[in-house]
């Protein structure tokens, strides 16, 4: 299996936009958490949080069928690939069934949220609650681009309550902050 150098190689080849590589950082560390959580193999999982967007900058309208090519011709997990596929469901028809298919797809649309509320707060992530995030989610205009219910259904996929997700990933989110730019 490659290692977490190799995916962070192949993700600083493939992607420039900065905010593009924090919100798959972002992701990387939620699904980690969440691998801790479960007993999953937290390294599995990171790969796949890390590298779920790799060819959303090259190649949107594909995305992500060329990251998942890309990604088997190198000898990454099936179970990797899969959950890749299963984010974008909508276009690729794998739908989520595994537990990590089913929490990558449950932290990514959130950590945009997460992101995008902490950078309107003048603590940044410090000290942000669930109660804000839900409030900014029924704000429709406020990061419109983030799919509210591919949030609320992302919850309900994992079986987790909504507000202990939203705890969860921010805490994770957390732990690299200063990494993320979400420190004041
Ligand atoms: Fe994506
Ligand atoms: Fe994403």
């Amino acid at each position: 299996m490659p290692s977490r150098d190799d995916a962070v190689a192949l993700l600083h080849a493939w992607v420039d936009n900065v905010g593009l590589r924090n919100h798959m950082r972002a992701v990387e560390v939620a699904v980690r958490s969440y691998a801790r959580r479960f007993g999953a193999d937290e390294e599995v999982w990171g790969l796949a949080g890390l590298l779920h967007d790799l060819d959303w900058e090259k190649y949107p309208e594909e995305h992500p069928l060329r990251a998942v090519e890309e990604l088997r011709s190198r000898g990454y997990p099936e179970e990797v690939l899969h959950a890749i596929l299963a984010h974008r469901h909508d276009f690729t028809h794998i739908e989520p069934e595994t537990l990590l298919d089913r929490t990558l797809l449950a932290c990514d649309e959130l950590t945009g949220l997460i992101t995008a509320t902490a950078l309107v707060r003048p603590s940044g992530i410090e000290g942000l609650e669930p109660k804000s995030i839900k409030k900014k989610m029924k704000d429709k205009t406020f990061a419109a681009g983030v799919d509210r219910e591919e949030v609320v259904r992302g919850a309900e996929l994992l079986g987790i309550d909504f507000d202990e997700h939203v705890a969860n990933v921010i805490a994770a989110m957390r732990e690299i902050a200063p990494e993320l730019g979400l420190v004041r």
